[in-house]
């Protein structure tokens, strides 16, 4: 079922905007999602994500912009003509319709009769062949998802939208469908735009995610280059934890030295997304798991090179895999470090004295005119 669905072309936004009234939903943007890959849109509530969404499906007109699929301009087209299908997150299966005729609904409503062979390729494309003719009620939530999934792609969309699908699913249930959703898009190489408030989610599934903020997209990159090269305060809180800690630059070249909690920081000039001048200041970007924690009495031990910070542990929960401690320090009241559970130094406890250090190239730079705290609470407050 793969060659119907080489036609269109990337789904390309440009000036696209959404004003109500005098809010502002989504600023003017401008995005393009490459044919065939898997793109996440990811912020936490209230960002946009819906709106653009809705955008691009045609269920929400644009105050300004253009849509384009490929070459064509699809911005007035009404939904139903666009070659594009939305799963949303309550997946709003017919009660009364077994699967079968659930899947096959998109097909009959154009009058096409012969629906047995495309039917039974989209159960086997979702795994659900044994439950041809069961009833949604009869399904558990993440196969009625997958449902959902193969009633849309039956229609041979070229762009899947996805609008948090996995959100009423438990957490277990929800990580087997991120995989289940990945393999289903594989397969059928068709774009697929999947909408989530989970950075884990996007990260776990999507080629590309943007980061959305305030109705813009902050950064826009593979997970692992958002990860490892966030530019924005928020982007390095939303996605996953950073340590933050302000300093002055002392001294620029190829290595910049920043004076930043009683000591002196190198990191590499071209990791910083900030202007570098001597005498500006600079947030220092370290992530928990890059951090090393020595015991105080062994501080002589750490090789030099290193960047370094002492403290006093605070705080520390044992996760299994890692122990995570909390560490308060010049550098910041709670730097976070995440030791892998190797060989635990037992005398590591709250109260203790410690050395933080890590690998300088492992530094980035910000901005520091920013909010040290954006996009960090979101992340406590999410599920
Ligand atoms: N019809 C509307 N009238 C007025 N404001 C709206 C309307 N629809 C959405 N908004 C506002 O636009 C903003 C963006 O909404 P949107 O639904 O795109 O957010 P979202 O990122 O999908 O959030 P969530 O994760 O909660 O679903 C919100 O502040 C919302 O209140
Ligand atoms: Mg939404």
């Amino acid at each position: 079922m793969t060659q119907q669905q080489t036609a269109g072309g990337d789904v390309r936004l440009t000036g696209i905007s959404k004003t109500y009234g005098s809010f502002t939903a989504v600023h003017p943007l401008d995005l393009t999602v490459p044919q065939g890959s898997f793109f996440a849109l990811l912020g936490a509530s209230g960002c946009g994500k819906t709106t653009t969404l809705r955008m691009i499906a045609g269920l929400e007109e644009a105050t300004t912009g253009t849509v384009f699929l490929g070459d064509r301009d699809i911005t007035d087209l009404p939904p139903y003509k666009r070659p594009v299908n939305t799963v949303f997150q309550s997946y709003a299966l017919f009660p009364h319709l077994d699967i079968t005729e659930n899947i096959a609904f998109g097909l009959r409503r154009r009058g096409i009769k012969s629906v047995k062979k495309q039917v039974e390729d989209m159960l086997e494309l979702v795994q659900l062949g044994d439950f041809a003719r069961r009833k949604p009620h009869q399904l558990s939530g993440g196969q009625q998802q997958r449902v959902a999934v193969a009633r849309a792609l039956i229609n041979h969309p070229q762009v899947l939208l996805l609008d948090e699908p996995l959100g009423a699913l438990d957490l277990k249930l929800r990580r087997q469908m991120q995989l289940e959703l990945k393999r289903i898009q594989t397969e059928v190489g068709i774009t697929f735009v999947h909408v989530t408030h989970d950075q884990e989610e996007a990260m776990t599934m999507a080629d590309t995610v943007a980061v959305m903020n305030g109705g813009r997209v902050e950064q826009l990159g593979a997970p692992a280059d958002l990860y490892e090269n966030p530019r924005t305060t928020f982007v390095a809180n939303f996605l996953g934890t950073s340590n933050l800690i302000e300093g002055e630059i002392l001294s620029t070249g190829e290595e910049l030295t920043v004076s930043a909690g009683g000591g002196k920081l190198t990191l590499p000039r071209e990791r910083c997304s900030a202007p570098t001048a001597s005498g500006g200041r600079l947030l220092l970007g370290i992530r928990p798991e890059k951090i090393s924690l020595a015991h105080a009495d062994d501080a002589d031990t750490v090789a030099p090179g290193r960047n370094r910070v002492t403290g006093r542990v605070t705080d520390s929960s044992f996760i299994g895999v890692s122990t995570q401690y909390v560490v308060e320090s010049p550098a910041g009241t709670a730097l976070q470090v995440y030791e892998q559970n190797i060989e635990r130094d037992t005398r590591l406890v709250p109260g203790a004295e410690v050395v933080l250090h890590w690998n300088p190239a492992h530094t980035f730079g910000l901005d520091a005119a920013q909010d040290i705290d954006a996009g960090a609470t979101s992340v406590e407050d999410g599920e």
